[in-house]
């Protein structure tokens, strides 16, 4: 069967979905979007992404929620028809087509709602069992990051600019030198005695379902996370670092701006971390990940 897409309440040949040009997501990025791992057929912490999805649109005022059981539904849908035991789920909300261009958001708007589920391997990837290599750029987006807005311009820049340069993504630093996040992820450091950081909640990054679930595993294992910012040059000196996202699930970071960070390879902490996340969704991790044994 052809990949399927849910466009507006009717199941489609992905190929075939359409959205008016005059959508105010394509018009305006007038839109909010989330991504869903999906690992043995399961959409994972379907809910937490469906409650960001509606904070989002709160946030933004759409005064109007699309239905989050018939999102919860066609997830699963999606997932089995596609065949997708291993990759993501994809979810956007605009506040729709008026057939013309106005900035000011309609009162009552008629959401475009599109979903598709896309098979990709997570787990075992180069990636999850080498590590990554990033380079730093200046952090341009706009002032409320915690909003998953689709707006990703900045984004498309900065991995971009990072494959130019041989690198695998990119970390996002503020004016003041202070690391934001990733380009589509949460960033973490590892000091030299243990401890592990990441930034804390604010306007400043988005407040990631993969974060959030870290702190739940590690939580249950008794070790702390410390949530404060650090700077480049702290990550460069880190003993470890990696990023944290539905896609990226765990992933070490081994190099920045050309600086191996520790030893330049994947660290005993990231990949303790690696293993508690894998079990945390379920994973067989001498299967799926069998290098986490070395
Ligand atoms: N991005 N920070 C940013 C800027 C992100 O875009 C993402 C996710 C995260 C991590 O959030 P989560 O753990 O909920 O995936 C942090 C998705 C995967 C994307 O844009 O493709």
């Amino acid at each position: 069967m052809a990949r399927q897409a849910w466009v507006n309440g009717v199941y489609v040949a992905a190929d075939e979905a359409r959205i008016s040009p005059f959508d105010r997501g394509f018009l305006f990025a007038d839109a909010v979007y989330e991504v869903t791992a999906v690992y043995n057929g399961q959409p994972i912490d379907m809910e937490r992404h469906l409650d960001r999805l509606e904070r989002s649109l709160n946030e933004l005022k759409f005064g109007v929620l699309p239905d989050r059981k018939e999102l919860a539904e066609v997830h699963r849908r999606l997932i089995a028809d596609n065949d997708v035991s291993e990759g993501f789920v994809y979810t956007q909300v605009s506040r729709g087509a008026y057939g013309g261009r106005d900035f000011v958001a309609p009162e009552h708007p008629r959401l475009t709602v599109f979903l598709f589920a896309e098979p990709k391997a997570l787990l075992d990837v180069p990636a999850a069992r080498n590590g990554i290599k990033v380079i730093s750029v200046a952090d341009i987006r706009w002032g409320r990051r915690d909003i998953k807005a689709t707006g990703l311009l900045a984004p498309v820049l900065a991995k971009t600019e990072a494959k130019t340069r041989g690198a695998d993504d990119a970390w996002l630093v503020a004016a003041d030198g202070l690391v934001t996040e990733a380009g589509s992820a949460n960033a973490w450091i590892v000091t030299k005695q243990g401890e592990i950081i990441t930034r804390a909640l604010s306007h400043a990054i988005l407040p990631g379902i993969t974060r959030h679930a870290l702190f739940d595993a590690l939580g249950q294992h008794g070790r702390k996370i410390v949530e404060r910012s650090f700077s480049i040059e702290e990550a460069k000196n880190a003993a470890e670092a990696f990023n944290t996202s539905a896609v990226a699930l765990v992933a070490p970071v081994v190099e920045i701006d050309g600086q191996p960070v520790g030893s330049g390879k994947p660290g005993p902490v990231t990949r303790q971390i690696q293993k508690l996340y894998y079990q945390a969704i379920g994973a067989d991790v001498a299967k799926a990940a069998p290098w986490l044994k070395d």
